[in-house]
Formats: C-alpha cells, structure tokens, sequence
C-alpha cells in the first residue's frame, strides 16, 4: 500500500444518479482525482472526459485493467456490485461501494473475500452514517460525557416510492424497495451510534401500492448486546414530509421551498416504465441538470439518541443536547462539502492505513439487518441476528 500524499487517483464504475451525488464533493477536494470512468452510455463518457480529461471505459474490467486508476467508486446498481468489487480486487484496486454492498449475503461474502485476498481495502459508501453529524454524535458518545447510550429513535417520512425508478428497483428480490437502498441508511446510522453489534430484528413492513408492489415502509425494533435498543421507522409512500422536522432541509442538505411540495408524484403521473427509466436517466452525468446548492449537512430524517446523561437530537448542522440542567448546541461546520467525510475514509484507508468503521464486513451486517427486516416480517417471529461487527472490528487486510 502506498502511502504518499499524491491525490488518490479515483475510476468511477456507474456515472448515474449516485456519481452526481459524489460529484461535489469530488469536485471540490483536492485530494482526489477523476482519472477514468466506465459507462455503458457514449453521452456519459464524453462529458465525463470533457470535464476530467480521464479515460472512459466501456465496461468495468477494462476500467478495473487501467493503470493509471487507484481506487475505485462503485455506484452501478445494486445487483452489479458484486461483480465490479470483484473485478476491482482482482486487479488489486480499492475499493469505495455505494450501499448497499450488495443484494444478497452470498455476494457479499464474496467481495469481502475477494477484497482480503487480494489486500485492498472494501469502504461501504456514503450512507448517511457518514453525515458529519452523525460522525460527530458517535464522537460526543466516545467521549464518555453522556454516559451510556439506551435508546435511538429514527424516522424518515419520503416520497422515495415516487421518485422515478428503473424496474428492477421496485422488486423486492433484486434489491427493490425501500430496505435496500434506503433501510439500509437508517440501519447505518443507528449502528454506528449504538456500536455496531446488532443481535435481534422484530419488524413489520408494508407493500401498500399494487403499482409498485414492493415495500414501501417498515418499523422495526433493534436490540444491541449492550441492552441499547433503537425503533427504525421508514416510509417511502409519504404524504408528511418528516423534513420539516429538520428545519425545512432535504436529505441533500439543501433548503425546500414549498413549491417542491408533491413534486415526485407530479412527475410521475401517467408514466409507463419505461417513460419512468428515461425520466430517472435525465438525473445522471451528462444530461445536464446540476443539485441545488446544500447550506446544511445532509440527513436522513429526525434521529434522538438517548444517554445516561443526556438526549442529543442530530440536525443538518450539528447535534443539540439536552442535559440534566442545560440545553446547548454543538455546531458541525460544513466543509467543503458535504460528502467530504466520505473522501476522509478514503484518504485514511488508503494513504494512512487507517479503516473506517464502514468497511465490507460492516456493510455485510447491515445487509443482514435488511432481510432480517423482511424476514421478521414475514414470519412474525423475531430475528437473530449472526453477521454482526462493532466499530473496531476493523478489517485484517480490507
Ligand atoms: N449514497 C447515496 O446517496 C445513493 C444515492 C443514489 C444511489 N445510490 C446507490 O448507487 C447505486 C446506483 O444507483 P443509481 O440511483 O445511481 O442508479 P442509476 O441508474 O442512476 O445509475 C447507475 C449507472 O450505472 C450504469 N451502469 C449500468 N450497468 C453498468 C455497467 N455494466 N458498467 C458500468 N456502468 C453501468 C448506468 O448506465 C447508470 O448510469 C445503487 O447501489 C444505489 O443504492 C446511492
């Protein structure tokens, strides 16, 4: 592993909607570099080489056989995780996944073996665990001053069902709805802040629209080894927007005006499926269109954790604590943008030999929280829980 101070040389695998969502950040720090992508779409790889002067692939293997490339930003779909990571290892590139890391548990088994067999390190990212405030929460806990966590509540109300999707995103066995790609962001979070080793899932969930038939919301109960217990609400179907409770910002960390109100639903209306997958391709790298400029951290949804000594509510901008006698607010001050904690993991993974806690083996005992989710809901039994890992329970070799 080298450990220079160069700028990490970034493939991108999957300039779609997640690349934009990494495209500030990348954009901004200077301690990562664009050098090649790999996109089925001639559009995409033109401007990407328009913009970074790298290389654009075709495929993923060419772009994992490319020299010039360090590391590697998976943001293909789900079910192509595997495969990349793969693809990635073999040819002894790291590797940063967009979560989930995969759909099922058998393909992450694999990546996380293909990742310590071939020494490069797995970072499964960004979730919204990585969200300044949640990161700076997770210090305030270590710190001690609080006392021992007991309890975390997490509600997210979005319109995430809505939003326009590619088919296979609204079926349940190949990583459709809302456990997959949105669960997955609440279980994250509350496992950084609870210390990772989840034991046993009781939930329930719901797939109320024959349209999009797959689940569109769940609540369910998580128990830690350390008696904490944290309750997930998730709703995709969403007519309250939990937002409001953020202070009007969206999950991006951007400002909402009520205009944007019932958007989603708008756009859709009387699409067929695949009017709908060409109106989510007008969201991804080289069809123009830019995000809304984010003021404020971003989040997902109102989370209270509960302490000894104290409950602290995390906001877009830091973390408010309520104590015995005295309520203050700790500041998280934006940097150069919001994902930059995601380039941090990156920097110190690869450059200081340091893993965060969100590695293949952490992105793997969330993905098992996501069936145990579904699985407890099916059988109305309680789940245990067996793939679990705390926060330093940090990778041999990835
Ligand atoms: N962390 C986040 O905030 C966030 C947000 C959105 C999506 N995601 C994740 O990113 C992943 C992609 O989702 P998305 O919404 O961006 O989907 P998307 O359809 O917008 O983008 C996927 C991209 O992958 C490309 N692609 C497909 N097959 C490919 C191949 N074989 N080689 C290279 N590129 C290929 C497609 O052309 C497309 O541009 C998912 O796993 C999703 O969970 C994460």
């Amino acid at each position: 592993m080298s450990l220079t101070s160069e700028p990490l040389r970034i493939g991108v695998a999957g300039l779609g909607r997640a690349f934009m969502l990494m495209l500030p950040s990348f954009r901004s720090d200077a301690r990562v570099r664009l050098v090649a992508a790999a996109a089925p779409r001639a559009e995409s790889r033109k401007a990407f080489e328009a913009e970074f002067g790298g290389r654009g692939h075709a495929d993923v293997e060419a772009l994992a056989a490319d020299p010039e490339v360090e590391a590697i930003y998976v943001a293909t779909p789900h079910q192509m995780h595997a495969e990349h990571v793969e693809a990635a290892a073999r040819h002894g590139k790291h590797v940063l996944v967009d979560k989930p890391l995969a759909v099922t548990l058998e393909d992450a088994d694999r990546m996380v073996a293909a990742a310590d067999a071939a020494g490069v390190r797995l970072i499964v990212g960004p979730s919204h665990s990585f969200d300044a405030p949640v990161m700076q929460a997770r210090a305030m806990i270590e710190s001690g001053e609080f006392g021992a966590v007991r309890m975390v509540q997490a509600l997210n109300y979005t319109d995430f069902l809505y939003r326009p999707r590619r088919p296979e995103e609204l079926r349940t066995e190949e990583g459709g709805g809302v456990l997959f790609s949105q669960g997955v962001h609440q279980i994250d979070i509350v496992r950084l802040l609870c210390g990772g080793n989840a034991r046993r899932i009781t939930a329930m969930t719901g797939a109320w629209d024959p349209e999009r038939p797959t689940e569109g919301a769940y609540a369910a109960l998580m128990s830690f080894d350390n008696c904490t217990f944290a309750t997930m609400t998730y709703s995709g179907y969403a007519h309250f927007d939990s937002d409001i409770w953020m202070g009007d910002v969206g999950e991006l960390g951007a400002d909402k005006t009520p205009e944007q109100y019932g958007k989603a639903r708008r756009a859709l209306a009387g699409l067929d499926a695949q009017s709908e997958a060409r109106l989510k391709s007008t969201r991804t790298y080289g069809s123009g269109g830019d995000l809304p400029k984010a003021r404020h951290h971003e989040h997902f949804g109102p989370i209270l954790v509960c302490c000894d000594r104290a409950d602290l509510r995390l906001t877009p901008d830091g973390v408010e604590v309520f104590g015995d006698t005295q309520r203050r607010f700790i500041e998280a001050p934006l940097g150069t943008s919001t994902r930059e904690t995601v380039i941090d993991a990156l920097w110190e993974a690869i450059r200081e030999a340091r893993a965060p806690a969100q590695t293949g083996r952490w992105g793997r005992a969330s993905l098992e929280v996501c069936h145990a989710i579904l699985r407890s809901a099916e059988s109305g039994e309680t789940v245990a829980l067996t793939r679990q890992c705390g926060l330093t329970d940090q990778e041999t070799t990835t």
